[in-house]
């Protein structure tokens, strides 16, 4: 199937008041079981990669970025494939010719006019290639971003954010925390259904692999459109290949690797189910 791009999955999830999942994506291994958990689900996915991603692969996106976008031509399903928590504008940039269709340009560390005005540029110069761009707001001279506990996005200021920048989605801060590893994020659901009716663009939920499956669906319900989803997969990933180095003294990666492929895959194939 041809590369499809993450605008039009966007747009497809909300007219179906649906949501598209976008899952991070580290090793090839994590590609290959991402894609292998839509196709079981039936469900179009994002395949994303973020800026620390690319740190680790060397500083180097295009390597990876061809692997992933050759991975998603191949899929059963439609699959596009998304630059995540972009802060630097060279990697911005590198996206040119990869086949990746969008990006979150990730200014939230930022005070609220030197967010506006990173985030504008980046705007600018993914719209005059044909690339769709998410954005974040975090708290006004916060430090760790929307994402840090506790961190609430202002709906009057979200709008007057989207407004200024002509961003394409917004990443909103309801209660979801990177990186957890067990599921006790508790959203504010009253806030996402404001921000749905006072935003023009989609919301993303980041950080939601520590919300529990019945309030994924109830963000969904509430205006969520977008679904980020990263260390779930590699605690099921971590906990198959320690299982495995545990049981037998192997020394072929693929002896692990396999069975971590296999626990992402079903932890995708599960997640897709569970929310679209
Ligand atoms: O942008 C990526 C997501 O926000 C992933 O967050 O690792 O906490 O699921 P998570
Ligand atoms: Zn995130």
């Amino acid at each position: 199937m041809p590369l499809t791009a993450t605008g039009q999955l966007v747009d497809g999830a909300r007219a179906a008041d649906t949501a598209i999942v976008a899952f991070n994506v580290i090793t090839l291994e994590h590609a290959e079981a991402i894609v292998a958990g839509a196709e079981q689900a039936g469900r179009a996915v994002i395949l994303q990669i973020s800026e620390n991603a690319v740190r680790f692969h060397h500083g180097r996106l295009a390597p990876i970025a061809a692997a992933v976008t050759a991975l998603a031509e191949l899929a059963a399903v439609p699959v596009a494939v998304h630059l995540d928590h972009v802060q630097s504008p060279e990697l911005l940039h590198a996206v040119e010719g990869t086949g990746i269709s969008s990006a979150m340009f990730d200014a939230s560390t930022l005070d609220y006019a030197d967010n506006v005005s990173a985030t504008a540029q980046a705007v600018d110069w993914a719209h005059a290639r044909g690339l769709w761009l998410e954005a974040e707001l975090g708290e006004v001279g916060g430090k760790d971003g929307a994402h840090a506990p506790g961190v609430r996005t202002d709906p009057a200021e979200a709008a007057e954010f989207v407004a200024a920048t002509g961003v394409d989605a917004l990443a909103v801060a309801v209660g979801s925390s990177h990186a957890m590893t067990d599921r006790t994020a508790a959203l504010d659901f009253a806030l996402i259904g404001r921000l749905r009716e006072t935003l023009p663009v989609p919301l993303v939920l980041h950080g939601s692999s520590g919300v529990p499956d019945d309030d994924l669906v109830r963000a969904v319900r509430a205006g969520i459109v977008k679904i980020n989803v990263g260390t779930i997969l590699n605690v099921a990933f971590t906990g198959a290949v320690r299982a495995e180095l545990a049981a037998a003294p192997v020394v072929d990666p693929r002896k692990y690797l396999a069975p971590a492929r296999d626990a992402v895959a079903r932890t995708v194939a599960h997640l897709v189910t569970t929310i679209s």
